[in-house]
């Protein structure tokens, strides 16, 4: 017994030691440990205290989409890395690959026919920037450098990715950064900066990007990337006309529209993309995390063939891009979210969860709104339902904190709490989770005399 618990202490110690953990406070991380996992079953982790959890949150990033321990998906991986495990990159390409850029194809709204692999979900963003300038300089912009983004985005952490990131603390430690980037107000649900109702500001926020177009020069502006639902604060689903009014505006300066669905991609909001429910047409779709489940790194950019084509060469390249086994994963991912037709039951579910919490919830004096699309859900907090302030970003922790000690992992995301769960949680889950949230919430807000 003394030895288990002397082993989990050094383990617990080497993590503190010798991992530079990310986005947790450095007290937090002293005060609370780090969270070692050991294994995983369906939509449950365990600790290496031996603690069970219902995982929530799909591995906090939002990319375990089928769970933990699917053989079909490892044996997949095992078969092809003893074919051919890699097959080096550039010109050089395996089946796998050749067949998943095919599938994709097929998924991608708006004819994104083309596809690029990338192996994560910033380094597809930092392709999509470089295909856009490297077009648009190429085409009828010889000068256009400049990307337009959003207020509280986030498109990744390498620098290009960053430049259009502003999500939550995160783009001004890396300021000045790459010249060339601007922000412009995007919708946000529930509360917004203007104080605004969320119809009109979605409005103010579209005629802002051609005020801004204007304001940097046309020519200069290469692209404008947006997440088609924001992930800052919780969900922020855009209002009806947001992306057609974009659109419209993109085609009238000869603006690209990136959409980063990085997040949304290959299921989570009820659909394949975000685009193909939202009816946002993208000139270039970039995507990750779901796409393999988690189960290996991977992610790519969507392009129009005549974007792509229109460069005599694309002078880009990462070693590992289209890796042979990390497509095995991704196609039998698709094989089994076809197969078992869970998007569809994700929509389907995640309807009856929004349900459920609005229902055990929404009424609660500390909460502003439950919303939700697909499997995607948030509880934003509010200290004052009439003026809509918000509750301090403390408090939201600490729920989730409440959440994890009685067994249920979820997300503190700004002022609202996420829940993003596996495509393959069930009923009881959800249910479970609703339970666990709604005591978290009451215990946190009779301990502290929030309500
Ligand atoms: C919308 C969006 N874009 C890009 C990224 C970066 O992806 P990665 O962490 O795989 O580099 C993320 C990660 O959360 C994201 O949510």
């Amino acid at each position: 017994m003394t030895e288990i618990s002397d082993s989990r202490r050094q383990l617990e110690q080497q993590a503190l030691d010798h991992v530079i953990f990310t986005l947790i406070p450095t007290a937090d991380l002293e005060a609370g440990g780090a969270n070692i996992f050991v294994r995983g079953e369906g939509v449950h982790l365990e600790d290496h205290t031996g603690r069970r959890y219902l995982d929530m949150i799909s591995a906090v990033t939002r990319a375990n989409s089928l769970g933990y321990g699917n053989r079909e998906i490892a044996d997949a991986v095992k078969r092809q890395l003893s074919t051919l495990h890699y097959a080096g990159t550039a010109s050089n390409i395996a089946p796998p690959t050749i067949e998943l850029a095919t599938r994709i194809a097929e998924l991608t709204p708006n004819d994104l026919t083309k596809l690029y692999f990338a192996n994560d979900g910033s380094e597809a963003v930092e392709s999509a920037l470089k295909i856009a300038k490297h077009y648009q300089i190429t085409t009828n912009k010889p000068r256009a450098f400049k990307i337009i983004s959003r207020w509280n985005a986030y498109h990744g952490a390498t620098m290009g990715a960053i430049g259009a990131t502003d999500w939550l603390g995160t783009r001004h430690i890396s300021e000045p950064g790459m010249p060339g980037y601007s922000q412009i107000p995007g919708p946000m649900c529930y509360r917004n900066p203007f104080n605004m109702d969320t119809a009109a500001y979605g409005e103010f926020c579209a005629e802002y990007l051609e005020k801004e177009i204007l304001h940097q020069g046309p020519d200069l502006v290469a692209a404008f990337i947006a997440e088609p639902v924001m992930q800052a604060n919780g969900v922020q689903i855009p209002p009806d006309g947001y992306f057609d009014r974009v659109r419209e505006i993109c085609d009238r300066y000869g603006v690209l529209l990136i959409i980063d669905e990085v997040i949304c991609g290959f299921g989570r909001t009820g659909d394949w993309f975000a685009s193909n429910r939202l009816g946002i047409k993208p000139d270039l779709l970039t995507m990750a995390k779901a796409m393999t489940a988690g189960y290996l790194p991977m992610g790519a950019v969507a392009v129009r063939p005549e974007i792509i084509d229109a460069l005599p060469v694309f002078r880009h390249v990462h070693t590992f891009s289209g890796h042979p086994a990390c497509a095995a994963a991704a196609n039998t991912v698709i094989t089994i979210k076809m197969r078992e037709g869970l998007i569809e039951q994700g929509r389907i579910n995640g309807a009856y969860f929004l349900d459920s919490l609005q229902e055990a919830v929404g009424g609660h004096p500390i909460v502003g709104e439950v919303r939700g699309i697909g499997m995607w859900l948030a509880i934003d907090f509010t200290a004052d339902k009439r003026t809509r302030a918000p509750l301090g970003e403390e408090h939201v922790r600490a729920i989730v904190q409440r959440m994890r000690q009685h067994g249920v992992i979820v997300s503190a995301i700004g002022t609202a709490l996420e829940i993003a769960p596996s495509l393959i949680s069930t009923r009881d889950d959800l249910d479970e989770a609703c339970r666990v949230a709604t005591l978290s919430i009451n215990e946190i807000a009779s301990e502290r005399g929030l309500a």
